[in-house]
C-alpha cells in the first residue's frame, strides 16, 4: 500500500515556491555529485507556506536522516548538545523558529555550523576547562518568520538565504486538488478555486479550510464541493469574499472605526483585538500589507482606502 502522504516528500511532488525550488535543486545536486553535506540554509517566511515541510524534502532529496527541534525548546546548552550528538555524516539538523534560540546556544552553533564541533565547558570555578567535541559534517536548516530578529553573526553562517512567498491562487488550487484526492473528497474545479482564492496564499490554511468545507458539503449537501458549497461553508467559517478571517476583519475595523485609519501602534492594536503583538506582526499583517489593506508607516499602522472600501466605508472617514 503507497499511501500518499499530505505533506510532499520531494521536490517534484513540492507545488508552488518555484524560486526555492529551482534554487535548492541546484544545490542538492551539486552537494551529492561532490559527496559532501549541503551547505546551511535558512527559510524566511510567515507561518503556514511549508518551511518544515521544505527542510524534510531537502533530506529525502539528499538521502539522509533529519533531527527536529526548535529554538523554543532548547533552553540550555547541553539541549542542543543532546541532538548535535545524534547526527550522522551528512543529516539535516532543522531548527524551527531559530530567531527564538537562547543566546548561550546560538554561540554555540557558530563553531558547529563554520568548522563542525563545540567546545563545551565541564567543571566550575578552578576546575572549569573546555572539552573539544568534533561533529560529523552536517546542514543546519533554520526557519524563521522574522527577518529582522536574526542576529548578523548567526545569520551570515547560513551559506543559502530563501524567502519562501505567499502562493499564487493557481498553485493553491492544485494544493487543495491535491488534498482533496488524498482526504477522498469529491472536489469540482470552482470548488477548489473558491477554497484556495480565500486561503490567505497559505497551504495550511487551504488544508484546514478543505476539511471544514468537506463537512459542510457532506452533511448540508450531497458531499460534492463545488464553488456554492464552498462559499456556503467559508462564510460559515467568517472568511469573507477576499479570503479575511474573523481577526483580519477585526484588525481593520478596529483601526477605521477606533482610530480613524490609524496611524495605530502594534502594541495599542494587539490588545485592543486580544492577540499578541508578535502574532499580529508575523501572522496577520505581513498578508494583509501583500493585499493592500494595511501599511506599516514610522508612526503607526494605517488602514488603505481599499481597507475602507472592502468593508464599505467612505473613505473621508479618515479625514474626520
Ligand atoms: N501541501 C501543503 N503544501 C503543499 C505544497 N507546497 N505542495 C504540495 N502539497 C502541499
Amino acid at each position: 500500500l503507497v499511501e500518499k502522504s499530505l505533506r510532499p516528500q520531494y521536490l517534484s511532488q513540492y507545488i508552488g515556491q518555484n524560486q526555492v525550488k529551482e534554487k535548492m535543486s541546484i544545490y542538492i545536486q551539486a552537494a551529492k555529485n561532490r559527496n559532501e553535506a549541503l551547505d546551511h540554509v535558512l527559510l524566511f517566511g510567515p507561518p503556514g507556506l511549508g518551511k518544515t515541510t521544505m527542510a524534510y524534502v531537502i533530506a529525502n532529496e539528499l538521502g539522509v536522516g533529519l533531527k527536529q527541534t526548535s529554538g523554543p525548546a532548547i533552553e540550555k546548552t547541553g539541549d542542543l548538545v543532546a541532538i548535535l550528538n545524534e547526527l550522522e555524516a551528512g543529516d539535516v539538523l532543522f531548527i524551527d523558529e531559530i530567531h527564538r534560540l537562547p543566546r548561550v546556544a546560538e554561540e554555540l552553533l557558530y563553531s558547529a555550523m563554520e568548522d563542525f564541533y563545540v567546545d563545551i565547558m565541564v567543571g566550575t570555578g578552578p576546575n572549569a576547562h573546555a572539552v573539544h567535541f568534533p561533529l560529523p559534517p552536517f546542514t543546519l536548516v533554520g526557519a524563521t518568520t522574522r527577518a529582522g530578529m536574526l542576529s548578523a553573526p548567526l545569520r551570515d553562517r547560513f551559506g543559502i538565504i530563501l524567502h519562501m512567498e505567499y502562493y499564487e491562487v493557481a498553485d493553491l488550487q492544485e494544493i487543495v486538488l491535491r488534498s482533496s484526492e488524498i482526504f477522498n473528497v469529491e472536489m469540482l474545479e470552482d470548488g477548489a478555486n473558491e477554497i484556495a482564492r480565500r486561503s490567505r496564499g497559505t497551504p495550511r490554511i487551504a488544508n484546514r479550510l478543505l476539511k471544514r468545507v468537506r463537512d459542510y458539503a457532506e452533511v448540508k449537501s450531497n458531499g460534492v464541493v463545488n464553488k456554492t458549497v464552498a462559499d456556503k461553508a467559508l462564510i460559515m467559517l467568517e472568511v469573507d469574499n477576499a479570503g479575511l478571517d474573523r481577526i483580519d476583519q477585526k484588525l481593520l475595523k478596529t483601526m477605521i472605526e477606533l482610530y480613524q485609519g490609524g496611524p495605530v501602534g502594534l502594541t495599542t492594536l494587539a490588545v485592543n483585538i486580544a492577540e499578541d503583538a508578535e502574532t499580529v506582526e508575523d501572522m496577520y499583517e505581513p498578508y494583509l500589507i501583500q493585499q493592500g489593506f494595511l501599511k506599516r508607516t514610522k508612526t503607526g499602522r494605517v488602514a488603505t482606502p481599499k481597507a475602507y472600501e472592502h468593508f464599505g466605508y467612505p473613505f473621508e472617514m479618515e479625514l474626520i
